[in-house]
């Protein structure tokens, strides 16, 4: 397949029209060299239409939807997604900032993570997020002392490991029993009784996030069985929840995979909870990836076409700081020149400046290339800029948002002075 007939994985956002890549309006190869490269590029209209997914999978049952922030916490972003009356999914005091700074409802939000710390609990309490999804029994005690020193209750759910396996890289698979995350399912009546024992606690729900990039039901449907197993134990221990968190963790198409549709997992999710008599409880997803994922795309330009006798390179001047997945977890993410040419195509290595040897964005790629040519790496917008780091001392990208024919630049490119901000030397 040439790169003119490839189908953009952010397709009908980003889409080829008279030869050129688009996202919604606008010509990439002309915001590239407006802005420079790299440049993550994201389609307010891609956000919106993913999450109008989840909300027409919704329809007439009770759903809370928290965007799992750590995808993408642009500031522009959350407020599209704030606007669009999503919660939020926070994992620490930062992104309570952030999604407290783009003006989201703390109400709509739910507190996951590990090793939350007192100040972060503190905070939370203050501005009243809806719940604590709580992993550890030493968890819980600090909890209770938090809220009881504070005159508040903190509300709770728990977050159980339910031990199944989510088929997918081990890197993001979080519900076996080997990972950190969450209390072991045969542990967490225990936990809840002690939970509703403890002061300045209520408890009010169960919660488990089971693995990211995840393109079957029947995890989630094991999941969810051994999750309504224990709300069974607990109600006749006296102990009633309000809500179930099913967490995030729907998988996009990067390559060839068929992805998992809101729809096509609630419709089940809805049939088992109405089947086994807990229709009423409020259900809460977190979903990350399957929001943002498509709806973004990374511009490199190539700076060198580097031919030796074991491969051939485009030297790219993005690299595994910009954008980590493939380094971490040998992710494949598609190539599509903005401006294809018609000349003769080579298999290539896609790599960056970067010096190590895992940097590298994509391998094996059959593209026609010339210095200068600009390419998008695709399926950039869950889990690209937010891993972004400084890696020798590359300022990171700048961040637009299209929207129709025009564009807005929601973060300016880093520059020298912001990568030394804050160092200083010894005296003389
Ligand atoms: N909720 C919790 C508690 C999570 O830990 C996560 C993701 C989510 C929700 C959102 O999951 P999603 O819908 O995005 O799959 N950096 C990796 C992904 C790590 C996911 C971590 N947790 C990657 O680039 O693939």
């Amino acid at each position: 397949m040439t790169a003119e007939l490839a189908t953009p994985t952010g397709a009908p956002f980003f889409h080829y029209q008279a030869g050129e890549l688009r996202a919604e309006g606008v010509s990439l190869a002309e915001l590239g060299q407006e802005l420079g490269t790299p440049l993550y590029v994201y389609s307010r209209g891609a956000l919106a239409a993913a999450w109008a997914s989840y909300q027409e999978a919704c329809v007439g049952h009770e759903v809370l939807v928290c965007f799992g922030m750590k995808a993408n916490s642009n500031l522009a972003v959350l407020k599209e997604f704030a606007r669009l009356g999503s919660g939020f999914d926070i994992v620490s005091g930062g992104e309570l900032a952030r999604v407290l700074a783009a003006g989201a409802d703390p109400a709509k939000v739910v507190f996951s993570g590990v090793g939350k710390q007192a100040w972060e609990m503190q905070a939370a309490l203050e501005v009243g997020v809806k719940c604590f999804n709580v992993e550890s029994i030493p968890e819980l005690k600090r909890l209770s002392e938090v809220a009881t020193a504070l005159g508040k209750t903190a509300a709770v759910s728990l977050r159980v490991n339910p031990d199944v396996d989510a088929k997918t890289h081990p890197y993001i698979s979080t519900g076996l029993k080997e990972n950190k995350f969450g209390i072991a399912i045969e542990e967490a009546p225990h936990a809840y009784t002690f939970a509703a024992s403890l002061p300045g606690i209520a408890v009010v729900g169960v919660d488990c996030h089971i693995g990211s990039q995840i393109t079957e039901v029947s995890p989630y449907l094991d999941a969810l069985d051994k999750l309504l197993k224990l709300i069974d134990q607990l109600k006749a221990a006296g102990i009633a929840l309000k809500h179930l968190d099913l967490g995030g963790g729907l998988g996009i198409r990067y390559d060839d995979e068929t992805p998992l549709t809101p729809k096509l997992l609630l419709d089940k999710v809805f049939a088992q909870l109405q089947a086994r008599g807990y229709g009423h409880l409020q259900l809460v997803l977190e979903p990350g990836r399957s929001l943002v994922g498509n709806a973004g795309v990374l511009l490199t330009t190539v700076q060198y076409l580097k031919h030796t006798e074991a491969r051939n390179f485009a030297i790219v001047d993005a690299a595994m700081n910009d954008l980590m997945r493939p380094a971490l977890y040998e992710a494949w993410h598609g190539v599509l020149p903005v401006a294809p040419r018609s000349s003769e195509q080579t298999l290539y290595d896609v790599v960056g400046p970067v010096c190590e040897s895992a940097d590298w964005l994509a391998r094996g790629r059959t593209l026609a290339l010339a210095e200068g040519d600009v390419l998008a790496i695709e399926s950039a917008g869950a889990y690209g800029f937010v891993m972004a780091g400084n890696y020798n001392s590359r300022p990171r990208p700048a961040e637009i948002m299209v929207d129709g024919e025009q564009f807005h630049v929601i973060r300016q490119r880093e520059t020298f002075a912001d990568l030394i901000r804050g160092e200083s030397c010894l005296p003389d």
